[in-house]
């Protein structure tokens, strides 16, 4: 008999595992778990109720015949291989941001997904989220993004980022600390990168082998211009607070003010005297928008599988977002140089 739920495996299940099990779990079933450590996959049964098999090495799920996908909820570095191998074993996979740490790594998981045929897309929820979806949406009436600036100077330390967030090579760095979802998000305000400059301040934090704050500017091929400054040692701000936007468009302009409760968008074209607020709360205090926007992830990611209809993000966005990360990373050595895009001619697809 035909079943009518996919079949997903959550490989990896520490702090986000549980979370997004639980949006998968509204529209397929989570039947197997894979993580080295037991204690994450006792928290992860205790927190999501679910009842699943357990793995302690990727391999074995993958071997199991009945699931059809896999998401990737482990370290950014153990992506590539996962994928390369689910892909291989003929699963799907959903891969949570930061893709990988290279864009190299990016491309072999490219690669092994379409030999294989099977769908491949990367988690990055924030241009999905009601406040930044309507930004989106109101260039329509505004116009063209001619300039767009966002500043994240926070305090991480309460956010407890150890073992591999800390290592450059495994985590990506900085920006796939922080930024990345900001990165997709200016992505998808004003489309592709055509050059980054970055400038690293010194170090505050130590536990970090990299600089916990830097500076990147991004020149798009549309000609809009991009700031995005993050600092993980700022003590007036916790992460919620901060990441809000100023975006001039050729017609008027938005700005938007991120807090705990709620997220505040004020916008106002050039012809009008009064600017516009629209006020987002979300019920619960969950982050405003964040539950609707992996349920639109998931569900897109599953009827991709069934039925093939075009979902709201595939692996083109994480690549792009890891492209500017590591043209950051390269250009902060060589004194803020600008560093043009695509970073791998070489691997771009014909
Ligand atoms: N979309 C979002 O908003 C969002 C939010 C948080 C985290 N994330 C992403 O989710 C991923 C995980 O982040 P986290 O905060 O849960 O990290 P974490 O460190 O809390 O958990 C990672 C888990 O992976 C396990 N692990 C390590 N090696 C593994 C392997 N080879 N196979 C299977 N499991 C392995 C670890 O034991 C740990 O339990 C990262 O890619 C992160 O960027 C996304």
């Amino acid at each position: 008999m035909e079943r009518l739920r996919l079949r997903f495996g959550i490989i990896g299940t520490g702090n986000f595992g549980p979370i997004l099990a639980t949006f998968i779990g509204e529209v397929a079933d989570v039947v197997a778990i894979c993580d080295p450590s037991p204690n994450s996959r006792s928290r992860f049964v205790e927190s999501t109720g679910l009842k699943v098999a357990e793995f302690a090495d990727y391999q074995s799920l993958l071997e199991t015949r009945d699931i059809d996908a896999v998401a990737l909820t482990g370290p950014n570095f153990t992506h590539t291989p996962i994928a390369v191998a689910a892909a291989q074993a003929g699963k799907h996979v959903f891969c949570e941001k930061t893709m990988a740490p290279t864009v190299p790594d990016c491309w072999k998981m490219v690669r092994a997904c379409e030999a294989a045929n099977v769908n491949l897309m990367v988690g990055h929820k924030r241009r999905l989220r009601l406040p930044w979806a309507r930004m989106i949406q109101l260039r329509e009436q505004l116009g063209q993004v001619a300039a767009i600036s966002i500043v994240g100077y926070f305090d991480a330390r309460p956010d407890d980022f150890k073992g591999w967030w800390t290592r450059e090579s495994e985590s990506g760095g900085i920006l796939a600390l922080s930024g990345v979802h900001e990165l997709d998000w200016m992505r998808a305000m004003c489309g592709d990168v055509e050059a980054v400059s970055g400038v690293a301040g010194p170090q505050v934090d130590r536990r970090y082998d990299f600089s916990d704050s830097i500076h990147v500017m991004l020149r798009f091929r549309s000609g809009a211009i991009g700031f995005l400054g993050v600092s993980l040692s700022y003590p007036l701000r916790r992460y919620r607070q901060v990441y809000g936007a100023e975006v001039t468009c050729r017609h008027g302009g938005m700005r938007l003010v991120t807090s705990f409760q709620e997220v505040n968008l004020h916008w106002k074209s050039l012809s009008e005297s009064e600017e516009h607020h629209e006020r987002f709360e979300e019920p619960g205090g969950d982050p405003v928008g964040a539950n609707e926007a992996l349920r639109k992830e998931t569900r897109d990611f599953v009827r991709w599988i069934v039925d093939g209809t075009e979902p709201c993000l595939t692996w083109r966005e994480g690549l792009r977002c890891v492209e500017v990360i590591e043209a950051a990373r390269r250009s902060t050595k060589q004194s803020g140089a600008w560093i043009p895009l695509p970073l791998y001619p070489e691997l771009e697809m014909k």
